[in-house]
């Protein structure tokens, strides 16, 4: 199936990010979101994205245009998703909002679409367990900042068939990106392996072991981090971690995941890392 029209759903850090690839290749976005004035960011984020590659000419002036012109707003789920191939789910990582919104999209989308969410955390089996068409069901997990990493994690689900595989594949090889198939376990792989890296970067700070900037300087010269695993906790998102270490910990049952105490304390206090402007460390 060759996809020619897709749907973002939610304009957050990760859904622009999303949006601004699929435009930037040449594939038409319709960009939902619940208010006019969360679109308006989105978009300008994107915009202001587009700019930065412009600077550093990575993209022409033009293509920057050509990028924005694909991208059309939508503040209706029904409206959004009507003519689309593929309808790719951005929106927070909670279970009430994700199950209202695939209802909507199941309803409305058209029956060959294929859908995937970008949860970094939630079980694809389950979300797709949410719609009348599991085996068209996929996780496409992009990452922080999406325009630059060039990961797509791809998760099959129980009853994700190979031809919805194939297609998202080759859509993910449009965009420039390099897809890596993974089976749905909790944290998949990325975050598997990810998570618990920063748990214990987290307890050496915990413990005394050394002082944030320390621990970050050590990953970042000794092993070739582009940045510490307390700046990426902070890039991410401290309650991000946090109920990424919950759904490892609970989902496996091993005390190996247990988020560490200071992790649950920064977030019970508000310091969730950059869009807080506190995490580890502070930002302007
Ligand atoms: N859009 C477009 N381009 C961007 C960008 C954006 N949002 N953000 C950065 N860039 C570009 C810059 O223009 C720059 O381009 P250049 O190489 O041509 O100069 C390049 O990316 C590097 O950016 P900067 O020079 O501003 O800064 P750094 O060199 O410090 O790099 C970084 C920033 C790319 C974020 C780098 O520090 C990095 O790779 N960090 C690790 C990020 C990471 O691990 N992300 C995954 C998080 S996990 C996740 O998302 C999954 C979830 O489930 C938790």
């Amino acid at each position: 199936m060759n996809i020619k029209k897709v749907a973002v759903i939610g304009g957050g850090t990760m859904g622009n990010g999303i949006a601004h690839v699929f435009a930037m290749n040449g594939i038409p976005v319709n960009l939902i979101e619940t208010k006019q004035e969360f679109a308006d960011r989105a978009v300008a984020t994107i915009e202001k994205n587009l700019e930065r590659m412009v600077q550093k000419e990575k993209i022409s002036v033009d293509q920057k245009a050509s990028t924005l012109d694909k991208i059309t707003v939508y503040l209706s789920i029904e409206e959004g998703v009507k003519e689309v191939d593929l309808v790719v789910e951005a929106v927070p990582e909670n279970l009430e909002i994700k199950k209202s919104v695939w209802t909507q999209v199941d309803t409305h989308a058209p029956k060959q679409a294929i859908f995937a969410s970008n949860t970094s955390s939630i079980s694809i089996t389950k979300l797709a367990a949410l719609t009348s068409r599991p085996e068209k069901f996929i996780g496409m997990h992009f990452f922080n900042p999406v325009p630059v990493m060039k990961l797509v994690e791809i998760v099959r689900g129980l009853d994700t068939n190979d031809e919805t595989y194939q297609a998202v594949e080759e859509a993910s090889k449009t965009l420039n990106k390099v897809p890596v198939p993974v089976n749905d376990m909790p944290g998949f792989v990325s975050n598997r392996v990810l998570m618990p890296m920063i748990n214990e970067a987290i307890f050496a700070v915990y413990e005394g072991v050394a002082t944030p900037e320390n621990v970050d300087q050590v990953m970042m010269l000794g092993m070739a981090h582009p940045m510490g695993p307390l700046r990426l906790a902070d890039f991410i998102g401290l309650d991000v971690c946090l109920d990424i270490l919950n759904v490892l910990y609970e989902g496996f049952k091993d005390p190996k995941y247990r988020p560490c105490p200071l992790l649950v304390k920064m977030v019970d206090a508000g310091k969730l890392g950059n869009k807080t402007g506190e995490g580890f460390f502070v930002y302007n």
